[in-house]
């Protein structure tokens, strides 16, 4: 077994390695349209599209987002289903229903201005300490820690901190270390430099510590471990469920679609008809059959399968057959079940799973 070094924080000399990853940052920092000006709101924003989601991927949405609904007035009127359909795409879309409701607070509780305290900012729905660090110190030039899995990534390597990211425990050694090391003048690009070291120099697999701004000050670079750090235990297994979903269509050509229950996974989205299918027993069509009855009061018949879907979640994968089929009796119509045209069906917000089963349904029909 190698020797571990000690956490290194005693040995660093702050004022230089400030110095260096703030003037890199200056030079090299990407041209991102949340870093064109420090409106809160923005930042804000822009931290939750990011959250598991890549840069490349956010941008667009950020744009569109921002467009249609620029300031914390508009997002707290808009309609949750806009606001859903502005995020179709991005995933975990529990992200956009808490950013709605904090914003919702902010205009109602604090006049519209986003605060500027550890303490308020903390309590807003969907407001971790993360996204709290981020705020305050890209917004407001406070200077509170912002670690999230890439600093994790960038201190542990710096610093030597051999402590398992994937623990929520730890976080909190990481916070203190950038408490020590966070610069008073300028903590907005501070963090941001740590964030951008990350994303471009000292990535997970092989880092291009050559290019490194601040290599001298890097313990992992000097002990040659930049491979070995961070320490991060793998989550769990995914596990697989099979579902069968069906494209139903009445005499007028109108489709049925159902909203997803407001807690769990896709809350408030929209769906296909879909079936949780148990492979032991009856067909997947007899299995639809019964709960659709059930489940929606829908009388149908299942035609052919016209295709197969895999979507992967954080936690799950989800293998869905997929059928056309013809609604033969529907016994009402209610706020979270709809016949929609092919032109309605576009202003429903969808997981990026049925998106593609509606797709599928309109390459097969022509
Ligand atoms: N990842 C998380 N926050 C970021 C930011 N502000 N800029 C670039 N990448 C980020």
């Amino acid at each position: 077994m190698k020797e571990v070094s000690k956490n290194t924080i005693e040995s660093v000399d702050i004022e230089g390695f400030q110095d260096d990853l703030l003037s890199w940052f200056e030079a090299e920092q990407r041209d991102l349209p949340w870093r064109k000006d420090q409106d809160p709101y923005k930042v804000w924003v822009s931290e939750i599209m990011l959250q598991q989601t890549r840069v490349d991927t956010v941008i667009p949405y950020f744009h569109r987002f921002i467009e249609q609904f620029p300031t914390i007035k508009d997002l707290s009127e808009a309609d949750e289903e806009k606001v859903l359909k502005a995020w179709e795409g991005l995933g975990y879309y529990s992200r956009a229903r808490n950013l709605q409701a904090a914003v919702r607070e902010v205009h109602e509780k604090y006049g519209g201005r986003v605060p500027d305290t550890p303490k308020e900012i903390s309590s807003l729905k969907g407001v971790g300490p993360y996204t709290a660090g981020a705020i305050l110190s890209i917004a407001y030039g406070i200077p509170e820690p912002a670690v999230d899995g890439n600093v994790m990534r960038v201190l542990s390597r710096i610093l030597s901190i051999w402590d398992d990211i994937a623990k929520p425990s730890s976080r909190k050694i990481f916070e203190a270390s950038v408490r020590k090391l966070i610069s008073h003048d300028n903590p907005s690009h501070f963090n941001q430099a740590l964030m951008e070291l990350g994303a471009l120099i000292c990535t997970p697999t092989s880092p291009s510590c050559l290019l490194c701004p601040v290599r001298e000050h890097c313990t992992a670079f000097h002990e040659g471990t930049q491979n070995e750090l961070p320490v991060k235990t793998k989550t769990k297994k995914q596990r697989n469920v099979q579902l069968a979903s069906a494209v139903l269509i009445d005499d007028h050509e109108r489709v049925l679609i159902h909203k997803r229950p407001g807690k769990g996974l896709l809350a408030n989205l929209w769906e296909f008809p879909m079936a949780e299918i148990n492979i032991a027993y009856v067909s997947d069509k007899e299995q639809m059959k019964e709960t659709f009855s059930t489940q929606y009061g829908a009388k149908v018949e299942i035609k052919e399968m016209t295709g197969q879907i895999e979507h992967v979640f954080s936690h799950l994968t989800w293998n869905i057959n997929v059928y056309k089929g013809q609604i033969i009796k529907l016994e009402e119509e209610k706020n979270d079940l709809k016949l929609v045209s092919l032109e309605e069906i576009k202003e429903y917000p969808f997981p990026v799973s049925h998106q593609k089963i509606l797709k599928q349904y309109l390459e097969s029909r022509e």
